[in-house]
């Protein structure tokens, strides 16, 4: 705890100093020697005399260090019975030919690129070739439905488009091709060019001279040498949901980027250059973006970019199948792969079948870690398990055990202790510190350490609205949670429309804004509901308009697929209930928090500014009917 403390109240008492400190372990075009730079809402812009190119220290800097025969990536993939690996020197080839490639797409430095994926090693290459030019990557997750990729397309106004023919979800082959054309259809900014990865399980149809072939193109293209930028200059835009239908486009820089996630390599993950790092997560996510592609490659470790499932591909002993095959550290994926583990093999018979004697560690992140999943999980593989809490904004961990300077004890139910740079604050509703063991928002003190991000794409003023306006002097993360006396932080769960659904991140209001297209519906409000697999899964209430003749199953069923068709299949929106009322405050606002005790069929204070007290006992009585019709059905 001591080493922790020290650390800590280093990096609290210099920060510059401190932080310096650490951008100097990296390799850099021109060594930064100003820290930061405060600006004038009270976030950091870090390393600001600094240029670097975070593609060049993953990739050509540890080929300088000795490491280019070292694997940079494996690629394994059940789904398609494949399994690859690059050495760091094969893979900052093949990464600069990609650069030449998109460059020759007419991309250049500023310039955004969308790439629209499926877990295969073409989105990491894709990735790390539009950072290698100094151009702006915005992955979109490939569970998104077209519409989804057409906002985005429409806020980041692409020079290029990448994307692969399918995906492989289990055993079912999933068209992105299609998806694409009906986005680029949608958009009102879409790219001059669309590179195309044809696989072999789907041919896309190609649309010349929009469409290129990634393959025909790669072969033949120059490689280009990685463009120093500014430490400051964007990386990436990552989409992520807030509480409108709109998605906040959070940027990330090179420098501070790289700067943190090198820390936390060895503060949070306790690994050492040369060790194999598994994330079993999605390059969709943050955590795919910083632990499947950057944090391992720019410390010197192997990664392994899986496609498959953490059951059914083809059991529940994947993981553990992975962390042998390439003698895995550490793993890292969301509390809900290792439910999903825990459901389909309780005993563990799937791991007595694999020797994981090289795992010296679990983690876990994307939703909190339940005490009985934890609990499995050590009891089973012998491994300390450990929750850390982050977020899209904040790009690494913000609350983590200190495994690289001495774990400390595993509460369970914590994602253990602020990491260094990071200074919590409870507040409560007025923005007044609370003490020990009291719940409030979990806030940041200003400014931010590297890593974090420095806006909101093109949109300065929802930065100030979403984050900084609440409290001011504080970022406000948006989840609640409290501080034990030693300091431990219990993460509680989103004060606001945002729910975990298998450790994806979706916004209730942006379901809402779907459900309200339908031409029967007056009113609706969509709430998260606990699930003892997926954390959390969407219910939604509806109130019908006048004269509508539809049965409510029909009208289920059309709802389910709206959803479906515009957000995507993980939405999982699966359970709708058709109410006469909806309970709201007399100004008109819908008790969310109301409905969603009413139907965990908790014990309800109604709230005295309710303006119909009646509207909880019908909702009550509508979902106990509806729940039987259910299970008569
Ligand atoms: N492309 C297309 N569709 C996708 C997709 C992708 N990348 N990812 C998920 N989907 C689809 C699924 O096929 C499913 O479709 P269906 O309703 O037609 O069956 C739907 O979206 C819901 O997916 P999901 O919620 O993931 O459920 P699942 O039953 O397929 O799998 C888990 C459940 C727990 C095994 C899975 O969610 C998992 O491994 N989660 C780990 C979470 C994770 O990596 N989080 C990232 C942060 S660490
Ligand atoms: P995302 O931006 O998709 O990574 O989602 C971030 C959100 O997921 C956070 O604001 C939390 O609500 C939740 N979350 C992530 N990690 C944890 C954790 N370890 N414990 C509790 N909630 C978490």
């Amino acid at each position: 705890m001591q080493a922790y403390h020290q650390l800590y109240s280093d990096a609290q008492q210099d920060p510059e100093g401190f932080w310096l400190e650490q951008a100097h372990r990296l390799h850099w075009f021109k060594a930064p020697q100003q820290a930061a730079n405060l600006k004038t809402n009270g976030l950091a812009d870090w390393f600001p005399d600094g240029e670097c190119n975070i593609s060049y220290q993953a990739l050509d800097a540890q080929i300088e260090a000795g490491r280019g025969e070292q694997v940079a990536l494996y690629y394994d993939s059940p789904v398609t019975q494949t399994k690859q690996q690059w050495t760091f020197n094969q893979l900052r080839d093949e990464v600069a030919r990609c650069a030449g490639m998109i460059q020759a797409a007419g991309v250049s430095k500023g310039d955004r690129v969308v790439i629209y994926m499926p877990m295969i090693p073409q989105a990491a290459i894709a990735m790390l070739a539009c950072a290698r030019l100094g151009a702006i990557h915005s992955v979109v997750f490939g569970g998104f439905a077209a519409h989804e990729l057409a906002i985005r397309i429409d806020d980041a106004e692409p020079a290029l488009l990448i994307t692969a023919s399918c995906g492989i979800e289990g055993q079912r082959v999933l068209d992105y091709k299609p998806i694409v054309d009906k986005a680029l259809q949608e958009a009102e900014h879409p790219p001059q060019h669309v590179i195309v990865y044809q696989r072999p399980q789907s041919q896309a149809s190609m649309q010349p001279p929009r469409d290129i072939d990634w393959t025909d193109t790669i072969k033949d293209a120059v490689k280009v040498d990685a463009v120093p930028v500014n430490a400051t200059h964007p990386l990436y835009i990552l989409y992520t949901s807030g509480t409108t239908g709109r998605p906040k486009g959070v940027v990330r820089d090179h420098g501070g980027y790289a700067v943190a996630l090198h820390f936390s390599m060895h503060y949070v993950y306790g690994l050492s250059p040369g060790e194999t790092m598994f994330t079993a997560s999605d390059v969709g996510w943050v955590v795919g973006h910083s632990y499947i592609v950057y944090g391992p490659l720019l410390f010197g470790c192997s990664s392994v970019l899986y496609e498959g499932k953490p059951i059914n591909t083809p059991d529940a002993g994947a993981f553990w199948r992975v962390i042998e095959d390439y003698q895995a550290t550490a793993v890292f994926s969301a509390p809900t792969a290792f439910r999903a583990i825990k459901k389909e093999d309780p005993h563990g018979e799937c791991l007595g079948k694999y020797d994981i004697g090289s795992l010296k560690r679990i983690y876990m992140a994307g939703e909190r870690l339940d005490p009985a999943t934890l609990e499995w999980t050590e009891n089973l593989t012998g491994r300390p398990v450990y929750d850390h809490w982050w977020q899209t904004e904040s790009g690494w961990p913000m609350c983590a055990n200190p495994v690289g300077v001495g774990a400390t004890p595993v509460k369970p139910g914590s994602s253990s202790l602020p990491v260094p740079g990071y200074e919590f604050a409870m507040l409560d509703p007025q923005g007044r510190p609370l003490g020990a063991n009291e719940e409030g928002s979990v806030c940041l003190r200003l400014p931010l350490p590297p890593g974090c991000l420095p806006t909101v794409w093109g949109d300065e003023q929802r930065l100030q609205d979403s984050y900084l306006k609440a409290f001011p002097g504080y970022y406000c993360s948006g989840d609640g949670g409290y501080m034990d006396d030693d300091g431990y932080v219990f993460i509680m769960g989103r004060t606001d429309d945002v729910i975990n659904v298998a450790g994806h991140r979706l916004s209730t209001g942006e379901m809402e804004e779907v459900l309200a297209q339908h031409t029967a519906v007056a009113e609706c409000a969509v709430v998260g509901q606990p699930d003892e697999l997926k954390g959390e899964l969407p219910v939604g209430l509806v109130i019908l308009k006048n004269d509508v003749h539809i049965t409510t199953e029909e009208l289920q069923a059309q709802l389910i697929a709206q959803i479906r068709e515009t957000i995507g299949a993980i939405a999982c929106l699966k359970t709708l209930y058709i109410v006469p009322k909806l309970p709201k405050t007399r100004s008109g606002k819908i008790l969310r928090r109301l409905i969603r005790q009413v139907l965990q069929g908790d014990t309800v204070a109604v709230p005295s500014t309710i303006d119909d007290p009646d509207s909880v006992e019908m909702i009550q009585t509508v979902v106990k009917q509806q729940n039987e019709a259910r299970k008569v059905s």
